[in-house]
């Protein structure tokens, strides 16, 4: 078999085989394709697309190229898209987990805005991200719940062809995104998947039939791979919740554990909760959602999660203790209808909670609460968000920038699909 051969075959928009894509994956991985053959067939897909049965062969082989590791039948794992204020992980964990579901969420430090899951709960003084395999193992039988920093190597084809595909303008190609994503969920081995395809301004995937079509690939793949998988398609024109920032996100995620918390945060959080239950656990939605409302209203969800920090050696402290806070008042008057979300994350980010290169660190006490969102109508004056951080950076006007007014109110649902 050569590359050559197999590059020509993509570029004439023939099918390859199974075998044919292991090749260009393990030889890749094993340093004998070289990365002008690799970045070249990469192109060839971007523009002439595959077949669901060479998308299936690529994941597969992704996720083979690594440790690969399996759970029990009750396992179920959560994956986003990625978003502005996205911190439904610290509150749907504990909730499935009270409910039978067993979660073990490997996540990773990602480079971003708001820093990733892992950061979030960093910002708990003294918890541990790490857990040896049997302090892993005996967590896990006393609360069946465990989030933990990914120390395994999960998918490094993935990690190798992802890095090219940045430098090579290879990225935007639904085949190779939902198999990059899939193949990574494939080799963390848990049996049931939801999926929360973010959509809008803030997302990756900016209009509704880009994600739709994500959504479908990453259900169809994870069929076929065994992985009971559901998708939600959610709205990101604004960011979800009204807090941004690692502490202020943590604060907010236990806020609504409390009964509190704003209405698109809980109703995104219950919904993804509801799927996870009802694939898991093979009953239908509306007696997954039953009791997933039961578990918030009854304080359990709650209580899981002070126990998941305690048992990680986290002692929480919800006070925000970060130097300046800026004060944005808004000049304008009207409803607003548009929020440039992806720039609210960059803002947030400045002022501390993410970071640019690895080696960046975070000020978990920088970001932002929104005191106004889409829809809300506002006067000269009104407070629209306080600007969290340690610098002597002003970035009102920016923020402020980053917002639309009109006389009339948007559609503005957080659910928009949902994908089996
Ligand atoms: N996230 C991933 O993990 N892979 C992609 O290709 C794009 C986003």
């Amino acid at each position: 078999m050569h590359m050559y051969n197999i590059i020509e075959k993509k570029k004439n928009k023939l099918e390859l085989t199974k075998e044919e894509i292991a090749f260009f994956v393990n030889g890749y991985v094993n340093d004998e394709i070289p990365d002008y053959q690799m970045a070249s067939l990469l192109m060839a897909i971007v523009l002439n697309g595959m077949t669901d049965k060479e998308i299936v062969a690529l994941t597969l082989s992704m996720a083979n190229s690594g440790d690969k590791l399996s759970w029990k039948e009750n396992s179920v794992d959560k994956h986003s898209t990625g978003g502005v204020g996205d911190k439904t992980t610290l509150i749907i964990a504990p909730i499935v987990s009270c409910l039978g579901c067993q979660v073990i969420k490997m996540s990773g430090r990602a480079l971003g805005y708001t820093g990733g899951t892992i950061d979030k709960l960093e910002s708990i003084r003294g918890f541990k991200v790490q857990l040896d395999e049997d302090t892993l193992k005996q967590q896990l039988e006393k609360l069946n719940i465990a989030i933990i920093s990914q120390t395994k190597n999960i998918a490094p084809a993935d990690k190798k062809i992802y890095a090219l595909r940045d430098v090579t303008a290879t990225v935007e190609s639904i085949p190779l995104i939902a198999s990059s994503i899939m193949s990574k969920k494939i080799a963390s081995g848990a049996k049931n998947l939801v999926l929360d395809v973010k959509v809008g301004s803030g997302a990756f995937m900016k209009n509704i039939t880009d994600a739709r079509l994500l959504a479908k690939t990453m259900v169809m793949i994870g069929k076929e791979a065994g992985i009971k998988t559901v998708a939600v398609l959610s709205n990101m024109d604004q960011p979800l919740g009204q807090n941004i920032g690692n502490q202020l996100e943590v604060q907010e995620a236990v806020s609504l554990l409390n009964g509190n918390g704003p209405s698109d945060l809980r109703e995104l959080s219950i919904t993804l909760a509801s799927y996870m239950v009802s694939i898991t656990k093979n009953i239908n939605y509306e007696e997954a959602l039953k009791l997933v409302v039961e578990v918030l209203q009854n304080k359990k969800a709650l209580q899981k999660f002070n126990d998941l920090v305690s048992s990680q050696g986290g002692t929480l402290d919800l006070d925000n203790k970060a130097k300046y806070q800026y004060k944005v008042l808004s000049n304008k008057e009207g409803y607003i209808t548009k929020m440039d979300t992806a720039t609210i994350g960059k803002i947030s980010g400045l002022l501390g909670a993410g970071r640019l290169v690895k080696e960046d660190k975070i000020d978990y006490y920088a970001g932002i609460i929104l005191n106004k969102k889409i829809n809300d109508y506002v006067y000269k004056g009104d407070l629209l968000a306080t600007l969290y951080t340690d610098k002597e950076i002003d970035l009102r006007n920016d923020y402020l920038n980053c917002l639309t007014f009109s006389n009339k109110k948007v559609n503005n649902n957080i659910i928009l699909e949902v994908i089996r």
